[in-house]
C-alpha cells in the first residue's frame, strides 16, 4: 500500500510553478461557499490557502453534490488543474475534477467569530490550524533555520548540551527539580556551562534546545519552558561578542524578510523597525543607560535591575536594537566576568528589541580567574562540589571566552509584533498552562 497519488501531489505555496498542470492538493477546508452551480472551497495544507472553483460542469454529479457537503476543516484530496488568478494573492486557483473526502469534521469549535483568548489556548491543538498562528510558525522555522546557518556557516559546531542537571545555572529562585534515581536533578535553565567546555573543546560551539524556569510570575515574556540558542566563543572578549550578537540578529532579521514577506503581511507587521535592523546597534553602558532611564521618569536606581517597564521606555527611545553593557556585579549571575578596573561592575550585555520588547539576548565575558570563580559561587550560596569540572577549565588552557543565549520565543515575538509570547511556541508551557 501507498499513498502516493496518481497526479503529482503538489503543496499550496509551490502550485504557481504548475500552471496549466493537473496535480493533487491534499488537505483541510477552511471556508466553503457555494452559488448552487459553482462550490468555492479553500484550502489550507499549512504551507498556503488555495481556492479550489468547482463548477457543475466541470466534474460529474456525484463529485459536485459530494462537493456540496464539505464543512470547515473536513480533510480532502482533490485532483484539479491549476489556473492563474491574478486576484488572488498566490496567483492561481484550482479546478476540480476528482474528490476524495478522507473526513468530514464535525461543527467545528473555532468559528470566524472572535474567541477569547482563554478558548484559544484551551484549543490551542487546533486554533494552530488558523492563518495568523500559521503566519507566526512559519516564521518561527525560517528563524530556527536563519539561527543554525548563521552558526554552521561560522565554524561553530553544534554541541547539544544537557538537559538534566545538577546544578543551577542562572540562579536557584526558578529551578524544576526532577527526581533522579534518589537524588535531586534540575531541568536545565541553560546549556552554558557545557558549552564554556565544548568551546575549550572545539574553539566555537553552540547549543540549541529548550530550557526551563520555573517562572511565577505571569507576564508576556516569560514561558516556563522556552527554547534558547546559545554560542560560545573561545578567544572572544565582550566587546567580541557585541558584535557577533549583532551580526547574528542582523543575519536573522533579513532572512525573515527574504523569506516571509507574505506571512508578515498576514500579521499586518510594521517592516519598518524589521528594515532599520542594520549595523551598527547604539551601545549603551548601563551607568548611561540609567541616567537615560531616570531623565524619562522611571524610579530606577543605580545597581538595580531593569523591570519590563524600563526595557519598553528605554528601547522606545531607538529605531533599532540596542545593546545595554557593564551591568552590576550584584544583579547578574555568578560566571560573568568581572571588569578589572571597577569589579562592580561585569563585562556582560543584553541587547534588546525596539519596540518595547526589551531583552532578546543575555551574555558576556566569563570570569576567568579561579579564585573570583570560587568567591563568586560561594557568594551565590552553590553547592561548590558540582562545578568542579567546571572550575577545571579554569585549570587546564584557560582562555578568554564569551558567549550569549537568545531566546527563540522573544525573538519570534518581535519580529512577528505579537503582544505575547504563548503564540510564538507550538504548546507554550506557562504558570497555569501545561493542557494541551
Ligand atoms: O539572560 P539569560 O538568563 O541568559 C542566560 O541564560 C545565559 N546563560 C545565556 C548565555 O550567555 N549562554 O537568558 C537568555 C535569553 C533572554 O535574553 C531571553 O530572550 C530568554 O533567554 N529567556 C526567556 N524567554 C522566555 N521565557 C523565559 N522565562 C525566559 N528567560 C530567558
Ligand atoms: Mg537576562
Amino acid at each position: 500500500m501507498t499513498l502516493v497519488p496518481e497526479h503529482p501531489w503538489i503543496r499550496v505555496r509551490d502550485l504557481p510553478n504548475h500552471v496549466g498542470e493537473t496535480v493533487t492538493l491534499r488537505g483541510w477546508v477552511r471556508n466553503h461557499r457555494s452559488s448552487g452551480k459553482i462550490h468555492f472551497i479553500e484550502v489550507r495544507d499549512g504551507s498556503g490557502i488555495v481556492q479550489v472553483v468547482c463548477g457543475k460542469w466541470d466534474c460529474d454529479e456525484e463529485t459536485f453534490a459530494q462537493a456540496g457537503t464539505l464543512t470547515q476543516e473536513s480533510s480532502v484530496e482533490i485532483v484539479g488543474e491549476v489556473r492563474e488568478d491574478k486576484r488572488s494573492s498566490l496567483g492561481v486557483e484550482m479546478g476540480l475534477s476528482s474528490l476524495k473526502i478522507y473526513h468530514l469534521a464535525e461543527s467545528y469549535p473555532i468559528t470566524k467569530k472572535e474567541h477569547g483568548v482563554a478558548f484559544l489556548m484551551d484549543h490551542r491543538h487546533l486554533w494552530l490550524r488558523s492563518r495568523r498562528q500559521q503566519a507566526v510558525m512559519r516564521v518561527r522555522h525560517t528563524i530556527v533555520k536563519a539561527i543554525r546557518d548563521f552558526f554552521d556557516d561560522r565554524g561553530y559546531y553544534l554541541m547539544d548540551s544537557p538537559i538534566l542537571t545538577p546544578a543551577a545555572c542562572e540562579g536557584t529562585t526558578t529551578l524544576f527539580p526532577v527526581e533522579y534515581f534518589g537524588s535531586e536533578a534540575y531541568l536545565s535553565q541553560s546549556g552554558q556551562l557545557y558549552q564554556e567546555a565544548t568551546a575549550m573543546a572545539f574553539s566555537k560551539t553552540y547549543c540549541f534546545g529548550p530550557t526551563f524556569r520555573a517562572e511565577k510570575s505571569k507576564t508576556r515574556r516569560h514561558l516556563t519552558e522556552f527554547w534558547m540558542v546559545e554560542p560560545e566563543m573561545a578567544f572572544f572578549d565582550i566587546e567580541d561578542d557585541m558584535n557577533e550578537a549583532e551580526a547574528f540578529i542582523c543575519h536573522i532579521v533579513e532572512r525573515v524578510l527574504e523569506t516571509n514577506r507574505s506571512d508578515l503581511e498576514e500579521l499586518e507587521r510594521d517592516l519598518t523597525a524589521l528594515e532599520a535592523t542594520t549595523p551598527p546597534f547604539p551601545r549603551v553602558h548601563y551607568d548611561e543607560a540609567i541616567e537615560i532611564l531616570q531623565k524619562l521618569g522611571s524610579e530606577i536606581e543605580w545597581g538595580s535591575d531593569f523591570g519590563g517597564n524600563d526595557e519598553t521606555i528605554l528601547t522606545q527611545q531607538y529605531d533599532r536594537p540596542i545593546i545595554v553593557h557593564h551591568f552590576p556585579t550584584a544583579i547578574k549571575a555568578f560566571y560573568m566576568k568581572q571588569q578589572p578596573d571597577r569589579p562592580e561592575l561585569t563585562c556582560s550585555m543584553d541587547v534588546l528589541a525596539p519596540e518595547g520588547y526589551g531583552e532578546i539576548i543575555g551574555g558576556g565575558e566569563r570570569e576567568t580567574n579561579l579564585d573570583t570563580l570560587q568567591e563568586a559561587i560561594k557568594h551565590h550560596g552553590l553547592d561548590m562540589s558540582v562545578f568542579e569540572w567546571y572550575l577545571d577549565l579554569r585549570r587546564y588552557g584557560s582562555v578568554p571566552h564569551a558567549g550569549f543565549g537568545l531566546g527563540l520565543e522573544r525573538t519570534v515575538s518581535w519580529i512577528c509584533g505579537l503582544k505575547h509570547v504563548r503564540e510564538t511556541i507550538p504548546f507554550p508551557r506557562m504558570l497555569e498552562k501545561m493542557v494541551p
